[in-house]
């Protein structure tokens, strides 16, 4: 492609160090709708006749055809897809093919390709980060009121539903739509025709190209897009938070999977046991996911530093930015299939997590608001019902059990029919109204919400 120039052919060790083809071949989709789109303005500029035109494009979708049945073989030679695909339009149609790259460098063709091909996986995550959604609002819908024990510290804290549990997941990933949606905004903007830094004295319609591609608009700065790979860094970013959460949900589903806990029931289908202990049932993909996060962070981080010293604009070390987005994406899609496929075929113990959560101490803080009710401020409420929980640790008696006298000696408002009152697991979780907060009501209305939002 530089022939002119040089006496001699590339030594064997730089054309293998050199070469991008084995990563980047997955951006062939994009390159041939890319080239087509660019053809279309030489077209239009005069630059190729419109016979020349149709070669190409013909040649083009030819070669996007045998790439994607097998039939294609690249060459390292060839460095990356996109020379290997002008290389092949050339052989098969000759003049015509040599004419596609004028006006076009690989710095701006690259950038094209890399953001079309990234906009078509926004689209993908989106899609996957609904079925992780619709996953957990099934299982909560499958147990609507089942009430189990929440947790702060990894203590137990207060009473709560799990599909409120559920629903705070489902939270999650709304704000990763979100992440991937606004990521997906400013890659949307076509830098082709800003050649390898200056742009070209061949001026092409760049507003026309980007409208044949989907795209919004095209890039202000000739400069600026040739050298700029926010878009992948955001992307990633947003990827490491997603994988993030996913973790979060991971370890949730190995602590509910344990014996010790014993909430969750997963499929066989979806654990694994082992070769030498009979009895095992593992939650590996939860494990795997969570192993997984590690290496959403590596790639951010490392798309970071391969970026943060380079002068601008394009420098040779950008060629490493195709392999860890595409493992992220990879991962991702294939974490959100697998975890909307194991939550499907989930089940929730509610007689092991009702139990769990019948520890009376998970509604102290409700006897001591029924202080607060009462007319004694809350440190001093808070102090009262501690003493209580102390003297009842003490005598080895459950809080609700304590002898009348002492709730009476506490209070004279913690009469006997206010904590029976105050111990009743139905009517707890029924006064939690407040917006957000998980009584029955209110996450059925959820649960309702989510389901027609994400129909
Ligand atoms: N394979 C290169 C990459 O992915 C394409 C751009 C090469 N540009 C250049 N001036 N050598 O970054």
């Amino acid at each position: 492609m530089w022939k002119g120039r040089f006496k001699h052919e590339a030594s064997d060790l730089l054309k293998s160090y050199g070469q991008s083809v084995t990563t980047d071949w997955r951006l062939y989709r994009a390159d041939i709708r890319g080239s087509i789109a660019h053809a279309r303005a030489l077209a239009g500029a005069g630059i190729l006749t419109s016979a020349e035109f149709g070669e190409i494009e013909a040649g083009l979708n030819a070669i996007g055809s045998d790439i994607a049945s097998g039939e294609f073989a690249f060459s390292e030679d060839l460095e990356d897809v996109h020379m290997n695909i002008e290389a092949e339009l050339t052989r098969r149609i000759g003049a015509a093919g040599a004419k596609l790259h004028t006006a076009r460098s690989r710095n701006d063709q690259v950038a094209l390709d890399f953001r079309l091909h990234l906009l078509g996986a926004c689209g993908e995550i989106a899609a996957g980060l609904r079925g992780i959604q619709r996953a957990l609002v099934g299982l909560a819908g499958r147990h609507p009121s089942a009430v189990m024990p929440g947790y702060t510290h990894l203590q137990r804290a207060q009473p709560v539903l799990f599909a409120h549990h559920l629903l705070a997941y489902v939270e999650m990933f709304a704000r990763d739509a979100g992440r991937i949606e606004d990521c997906a905004k400013r890659m949307d903007s076509m830098p082709l025709g800003s050649g390898a830094i200056a742009g070209s004295t061949l001026v092409l319609d760049r507003e026309a190209v980007a409208a044949g591609l989907g795209f919004s608009r095209v890039t202000a700065n000739s400069m600026d897009a040739v050298a700029d790979r926010d878009f992948a860094c955001e992307l990633l970013a947003a990827l490491a938070i997603l994988g993030m959460h996913v973790s979060r949900l991971s370890e949730d589903i190995i602590l509910w999977a344990s014996a010790e806990f014993g909430f969750i029931e997963l499929s066989d289908r979806h654990t694994t046991g082992s070769s030498l202990m009979p009895q095992k049932k593992n939650p590996d993909i939860a494990e795997l996911a969570r192993g997984k996060t590690g290496r959403l962070y590596g790639n951010l981080i490392a798309l970071l530093t391969t970026m943060k010293g380079l002068p601008l604009t394009y420098n040779r070390d950008m060629q490493e930015d195709k392999e860890g987005v595409f493992d992220s994406v990879d991962t991702v899609l294939s974490t959100l299939a697998i975890f909307s496929e194991m939550l499907a075929a989930a089940s929730f113990r509610e007689d092991r997590a009702l139990a769990a959560a019948s520890d009376p101490l998970l509604l102290a803080t409700d006897l001591a608001d029924r202080l607060v009710a009462g007319g004694v401020p809350f440190r001093q409420a808070h102090e009262i019902i501690g003493r209580l929980v102390a003297r009842a640790h003490e005598l080895g008696t459950p809080l609700d059990r304590l002898d009348p006298g002492e709730f009476l000696a506490a209070s004279p408002l913690l009469t006997p029919a206010v904590v029976a009152a105050n111990f009743d697991i139905a009517s707890a979780m029924a006064a939690r109204r407040a917006t957000g907060a998980p009584s029955p009501e209110n996450v059925a209305r959820e649960i309702a919400r989510w389901t027609a939002r994400l129909e």
